[in-house]
């Protein structure tokens, strides 16, 4: 039978992802309601290294539901991939009589939790999925990835006044290392002309084929969505190469967004989510659930396995790409 828990940790890791507060909120009222105590771990995994580790109480979670960012930061942590590194984390938890941890974040996150159990077995961890990039198995969606999009399709629309009113090709560039989620949600919501995504092999003779049709309706002006994580090079590299191979325009342009997409409001989406998967976190372990990563999958709690989620592909939506396709002619 294993130890009853009373006092958890909670703790942010990699990068950041708007919602994180909520989720951090969630764990920490659901906690108090469950007669925990719960402490709160600086800077993620690199915090728990570093032993900085404090008491919360229900009032250090107010008024942050809206906030962007993360209030108690987060790192991503070379030293706990070392097995000395690790061994100093749970040392200092012990140090705490802290019997379980929540760590909110993505694949890195999870590999680190994963790892971290499989030394310290008589710990226990929960995950919560936090990246806006929307690629870990075992959820269909992760606090961040609805306010990325949101402030993405912002991004667009704006560009689209003035590519409209200069009769120019845009390459946007947006997050997704090694995937296509946010570009391809951002090319459907802000009627893009093309997207770019690591998961489609498309060439950019593909692309030019298909701005070339757009083209022939007398359409003046493109905005192509370009993933991060794409196969085609960097967003300069493609817009120089098409721009070699088109003349329809009066020219072309690129914009990163870059780290925008990270920070900012949580959408009520992202809010409502992180809510139900902080607060089912807790529920998760007083249930005896241990190393598994808390998702919502048909719009119930689903739980997944570290092991899964650092080792499997979530399936992307074929359908989804092949409908942006279409609409974007
Ligand atoms: O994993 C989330 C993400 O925003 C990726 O989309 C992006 O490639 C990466 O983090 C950027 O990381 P950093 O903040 O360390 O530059």
């Amino acid at each position: 039978m294993s130890k009853e828990i009373k006092r958890i940790a909670v703790l942010t890791s990699g990068g950041d992802a708007p919602g994180m507060n909520a989720a951090i909120r969630a764990v920490v009222r659901n906690a108090f309601n469950n007669d925990l105590h719960i402490y709160g771990i600086n800077r993620g995994y690199e915090g728990m290294i570093e032993g900085s580790i404090k008491r919360l109480e229900t009032s250090d979670v107010g008024n942050i539901i809206h906030r962007g960012g993360t209030i108690l930061k987060t790192a991503r942590s070379k030293r706990f991939m070392t097995p000395e590194g690790r061994k100093i984390a749970y040392e200092n938890l012990r140090d705490h009589d802290i019997d379980a941890l929540i760590a909110v974040g993505g694949n890195g996150t999870f590999t680190g939790a994963n790892k971290f159990l499989q030394e310290y077995p008589d710990f226990k961890m929960i995950g919560i999925p936090g990246t806006i990039d929307n690629d870990l198995y075992g959820t269909d969606f992760s606090i961040g990835f609805d306010t990325a999009v949101n402030t993405s399709v912002e991004a667009v629309d704006k560009i689209r006044d003035t590519a409209d009113s200069h009769n120019r090709l845009f390459f946007v560039e947006v997050m997704g290392r090694h995937s296509g989620y946010i570009a391809l949600h951002t090319a459907i919501a802000a009627g893009a002309g093309g997207v770019l995504i690591p998961e489609e092999d498309i060439s950019l003779d593909d692309l030019v084929r298909l701005l070339k049709r757009s083209a022939k309706r007398a359409k003046l002006f493109s905005i192509v969505i370009v993933a991060e994580g794409n196969k085609m090079g960097t967003v300069y590299d493609i817009a120089d190469h098409v721009g070699k191979q088109i003349d329809l325009y009066d020219d072309i342009k690129v914009t990163v967004i870059g780290h925008l997409q990270r920070g900012g409001s949580p959408s009520g989406f992202d809010r409502v989510l992180a809510s139900i998967l902080g607060f089912a976190s807790v529920e998760a372990l007083l249930i005896g659930k241990n190393s598994v990563m808390v998702g919502i999958r048909n719009n119930n709690i689903h739980y997944t396995t570290f092991e899964d989620a650092i080792s499997k592909k979530k399936t992307f939506n074929k359908e989804l790409l092949r409908m942006a396709h279409i609409l974007a002619q």
